[in-house]
């Protein structure tokens, strides 16, 4: 042993890139380090001798940055030799067997560690370096990247590049930007919010518009940033190209890096994690359908899935593969983990917003509505032991809310990945007892627990986020039956609540639905919902929000069409919230939107259409009322 780890020291000393400075052999927890991969035993299987042909290497993923911090932001970047992904597995033992189960054979793993470069500055050419380092990266990772870059200033815009060493094969050049530190008294900042981008439904146009607008400082990802189906499961990739591989519900590691992969060959979605850093979450379907602490839809926790299914992958397992490659390939940060798989984690922008970003899925919620059990969720969701987030996280979730509003930050930023105000569908779906019991709606015990740490803390300017619905809802933020609410003058509420439609995922009333089916059942759900001021099912969209110290301006934008890639898109509507009033700013919305339903106002609809023989859409002003 002694000796075998003396004729490593050469290597060592050769060559001063570093192993562990890629996060990414990181275990996703820091209080359970055999998680990750063990870079001894990478040491000793690579070679330093054998090396790559460095041009035929490729930055086959773009660049991404995340997670800003005040003096440090991490980026992201692949390298490989190929553009598959890697086999490599990573077990708990904490080393990566080189076994290929779907080939029964010992696979080939690469025996040379790749050599990266990166560079940090404030200008475009990297003239001003404030940050650079070596790193390497090999199969174990899928040849990903994750650096910390440091040394940086607050609120500060940054460019960065990789290259491969003693190289001129380079990375594309990206732009991120720190955020400023928690006592700095910044003046506006934006935010665009996305969820649910479904590759087999359409292009991520709405990714590349926000890249192309130049418009906000940081992105919000509230989950379902890829899916977990075979395509004919969820889609119609065939008809536009964009079958997801592999083509088949994924399981393994290699299943998930694989999917992650082809999602990130979008181009509008490379060009925004280009431009903007990321503060993402996952959702269910980065996963599996309806997880939750033990489970999921469609994989049950026993001997007889686990044997007759033939997926011969348990539900700990799969979990296990999907966070590992998601780690691999977002641009975030491993928080430091007491138990669990925490993705949980806060962000503070100035005195301006304190970003609480919450796991409302993975980390450890009580069973949810799989299909089968609907009926007996229903009868529980208002148990006063069921919890969406587990004690730990929601005890922190209570404790952050407090310490922001102590000290005296302006907003804050609730990102939860389902809606959290309640939402009667009964007319909708014909069932009396329809609301979302896979959302806050089946655990009403943990919602009031949140909305009476607010009241009665007098918890103010509290501004709820969520996707995972595919539409978009606007509300007040409301303890219905318990505290009185005016769904007129907004009386009564203690925030508000945006939660945006999808990337692309399909309108929850019918993938192909009409303009005037889904204004129809919008107008349903407002009416049926006292606190629900506007809604809309139709369009596939996101929203950004542009903070002050005086307001908050929300708005929507939908996506005429999906099935190409464009930049069209329509502003669907535009609310306020003064701070203070922890309420939309009356008439909501300006007492217009553009689709949808929106109490006490009107929807005045501009006639979109393409001109087949240009190519280019336009207005054409038809101005019609619907309501
Ligand atoms: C590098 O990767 C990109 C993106 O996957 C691909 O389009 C290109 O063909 C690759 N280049 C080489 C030389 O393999
Ligand atoms: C390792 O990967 C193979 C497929 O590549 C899969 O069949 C096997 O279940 C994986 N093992 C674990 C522990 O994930
Ligand atoms: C890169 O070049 C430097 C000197 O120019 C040399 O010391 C180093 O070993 C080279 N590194 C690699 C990985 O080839
Ligand atoms: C899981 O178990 C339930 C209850 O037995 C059953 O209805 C459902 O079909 C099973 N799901 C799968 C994916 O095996
Ligand atoms: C939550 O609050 C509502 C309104 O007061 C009440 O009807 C419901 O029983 C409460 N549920 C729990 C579990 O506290
Ligand atoms: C609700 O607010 C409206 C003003 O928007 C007011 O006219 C009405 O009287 C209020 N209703 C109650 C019950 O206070
Ligand atoms: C819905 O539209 C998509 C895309 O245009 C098409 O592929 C699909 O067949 C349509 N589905 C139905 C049920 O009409
Ligand atoms: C939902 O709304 C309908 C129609 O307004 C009403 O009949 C039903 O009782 C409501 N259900 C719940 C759970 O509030
Ligand atoms: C929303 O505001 C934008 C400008 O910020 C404007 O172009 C658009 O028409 C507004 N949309 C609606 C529905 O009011
Ligand atoms: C929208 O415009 C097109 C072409 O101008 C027209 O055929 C269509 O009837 C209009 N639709 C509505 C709802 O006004
Ligand atoms: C395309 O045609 C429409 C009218 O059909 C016109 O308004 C628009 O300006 C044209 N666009 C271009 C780029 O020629």
């Amino acid at each position: 042993m002694k000796l075998q780890l003396l004729s490593l020291l050469p290597l060592a000393s050769i060559a001063s890139a570093s192993w562990s400075k890629n996060i990414n052999y990181r275990s996703p927890s820091e209080h359970h380090p055999a998680l990750g991969i063990s870079i001894h035993r990478v040491v000793k299987r690579n070679d330093p001798q054998s090396t790559y042909d460095t041009a035929a290497l490729n930055f086959t993923h773009g660049v991404a940055s995340g997670d800003p911090y005040p003096n440090s932001v991490i980026l992201w970047t692949r390298v490989a030799p190929q553009s598959d992904n890697s086999k490599s597995n990573v077990t708990v033992t904490g080393y990566a067997p080189l076994f290929d189960h779907d080939n029964e054979k010992y696979v080939h793993v690469s025996k040379s560690p790749i050599c990266v470069e990166y560079k940090v500055a404030k200008d475009k050419d990297l003239t001003s370096t404030v940050d650079s380092g070596k790193v390497y990266t090999s199969s174990d990772v899928d040849f990903t990247v994750k650096v910390e870059a440091k040394n940086l200033k607050p609120y500060t815009t940054y460019y960065y590049q990789f290259n491969v060493c003693n190289s001129s094969n380079k990375s594309p050049l990206g732009r991120t930007k720190t955020t400023p530190n928690a006592e700095d008294d910044i003046t506006k900042v934006s935010l665009a919010v996305y969820s649910c981008s479904n590759y087999p439904f359409g292009f991520f146009n709405a990714y590349g518009n926000v890249a192309r607008k130049d418009s906000v400082d940081y992105v919000i990802h509230l989950g379902d940033y890829i899916y977990e189906y075979a395509n004919g499961e969820y889609g119609w990739g065939q008809s536009i190209g964009r079958v997801p591989q592999p083509d088949r519900q994924i399981y393994t590691l290699y299943d998930y890096r694989k999917r992650l992969a082809t999602y990130r060959t979008d181009l509008d979605l490379v060009e925004n994690h280009q431009q903007f850093p990321w503060i993402p979450v996952w959702d269910d379907h980065e996963v599996g359908d309806n997880t939750y602490r033990d489970g999921m839809a469609e994989l049950n926790n026993t001997e007889d899935s686990f044997i007759k299914d033939g997926v011969g992958v348990s539900v700990d397992q799969r979990k296990m593969n999907a966070v590992r490659a998601y780690f691999e390939w977002m641009p975030i940060r491993q928080v430091d983990m007491d138990d669990n798989l925490r993705i949980w984690r806060s962000f503070s922008i100035g005195k301006l917003v304190d970003l609480t970003m919450l796991d409302t899925r993975n980390y450890d919620r009580s069973i949810t509505d799989l299909y089968w059990n609907t009926d007996y969720i229903h009868e529980i969701s208002n148990d006063a032991g069921r919890s969406l987030m587990g004690s730990r996280q929601e005890n922190w979730f209570y404790r952050q809310l407090s310490e922001s509003y102590e000290r005296g930050a302006t907003w804050r930023v609730i990102g939860s990945q389902i809606v959290f105000s309640r939402v009667n569908q009964s007319a909708a779906t014909g069932n009396a007892n329809s609301e979302n019991y896979d959302a806050w709606g089946g655990y009403k015990a943990n919602k009031n627990r949140t909305l009476n740490h607010l009241y009665s803390n007098n918890i103010n300017n509290n501004i709820f986020l969520a996707g995972d619905s595919h539409a978009s809802w606007v509300s007040d933020l409301v303890w219905l039956g318990e505290k009185d609410y005016n769904k007129s003058s907004g009386e009564g509420s203690i925030g508000v609540e945006f939660a945006g439609s999808a990337v692309t995922s399909p309108c929850p009333y019918g993938a192909n639905i009409t303009l005037a089916a889904a204004n129809a059942a919008s107008t349903w759900l407002q009416n049926a919902n006292d606190e629900l001021q506007w809604q809309d099912l139709y369009y596939r969209g996101y929203f950004e929000l542009h903070f002050t110290h005086e307001k908050v301006d929300a708005n929507f934008f939908g996506m005429p069409t999906i099935v190409s890639r464009n930049g069209w898109e329509i502003p669907l509507a535009n609310f306020t919230v003064l701070a203070g009033a922890n309420k939309l700013q009356r008439p909501v919305g300006g007492g217009v939107v553009e689709s949808g339903s929106l109490k006490y106002g009107k929807v005045v609809q501009n006639n979109i259409t393409l001109d087949t023989n240009n190519g280019t859409w336009f207005v054409s002003h038809a101005d019609l009322e619907v309501l």
